[in-house]
């Protein structure tokens, strides 16, 4: 084991993950990643070298979910980076239910029971990083099962930082903004706005050797809008949302 400790990353094949697995890897950590696309994570092991591992599993799955909190339950593991999500798009009264559902499972359940199977043995020093979104905080029409998972994922991310300082455990929501990765091209929002998934995580990790939260918004412009959208009535800040 390195002396950085033990990682497990979620949705560590593509995106925000994979670049948390390999900025870990290269701070020190062993790094576990997870996620379905096993060519993908075949093809990180690669890259980061020896000594790190996947696990190939449907973190939307009650199967997926169980194996990947025996793993964790093996550790010992210094950080959780709860981080594979997916979003619905479109009207919820006119989306497949079984969709919204599969989504609220991967954002909501998955990240509970991680979290739960993680702190279970976490020691003081360890750290649990739950990615959430600058949605949780301003709702988006259109996105309505994404905006409210990422709202609870928020606000359990809260209590667990109050709760679990005394034992030395932190933990923080990680509220990216629009980052483009393969789920978000962000090609219809203006270029000032995006991040990359490597910038998105040097701040998460700056943060995280700060100990700073419970909530870190990844760069400054987000938390600037993300502050005036709030400041807005409710329903005009969900009709320049919904109008974009
Ligand atoms: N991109 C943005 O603009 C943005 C903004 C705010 C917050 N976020 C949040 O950041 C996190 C990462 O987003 P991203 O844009 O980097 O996503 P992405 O590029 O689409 O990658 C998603 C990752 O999650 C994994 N994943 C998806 N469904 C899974 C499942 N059922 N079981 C296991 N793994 C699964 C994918 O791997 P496989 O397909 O191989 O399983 C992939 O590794 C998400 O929680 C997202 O909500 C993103």
């Amino acid at each position: 084991m390195s002396t950085a400790g033990m990682a497990l990353v979620t949705g560590a094949s593509a995106g925000i993950g994979r670049a948390f697995a390999t900025a870990l890897a290269a701070a020190g950590y062993t790094v576990t990643a997870v996620a379905r696309r096993e060519d993908r994570l075949a093809g990180l092991m690669a890259e980061l070298g020896p000594g790190h591992d996947y696990l190939v599993a449907d973190l939307s799955t009650p199967d997926g979910i169980s194996a990947t909190a025996e793993v964790l339950s093996r550790g010992p593991y210094s950080l959780l980076v709860n981080n594979a999500g997916a979003a619905v798009h479109g009207n919820f009264a006119s989306t497949p239910l079984d969709a919204s559902l599969a989504v609220l499972d991967l954002n909501c359940r998955t990240v509970v029971t991680l979290a739960h199977a993680f702190l279970a043995h976490a020691d003081s020093g360890a750290a649990l990083v739950n990615v959430s979104s600058t949605l949780g905080h301003t709702p988006k029409p259109g996105l309505s099962i994404y905006s409210a998972s990422k709202a609870f994922v928020t606000s359990f991310s809260e209590t667990l930082w109050h709760e679990q300082k005394p034992r030395g455990v932190h933990v923080m929501a990680l509220c990216p903004g629009v980052t483009a990765t393969e789920s978000q091209s962000a090609d219809d929002v203006p270029s000032w706005l995006v991040q990359t998934p490597a910038e998105v995580v040097t701040r998460a990790l700056a943060a995280l050797a700060d100990r700073r939260g419970p909530t870190v918004m990844s760069g400054r412009r987000n938390a600037l809008l993300t502050t005036v959208t709030r400041l807005l009535p409710r329903g005009t800040a969900l009709s320049l949302l919904g109008s974009e």
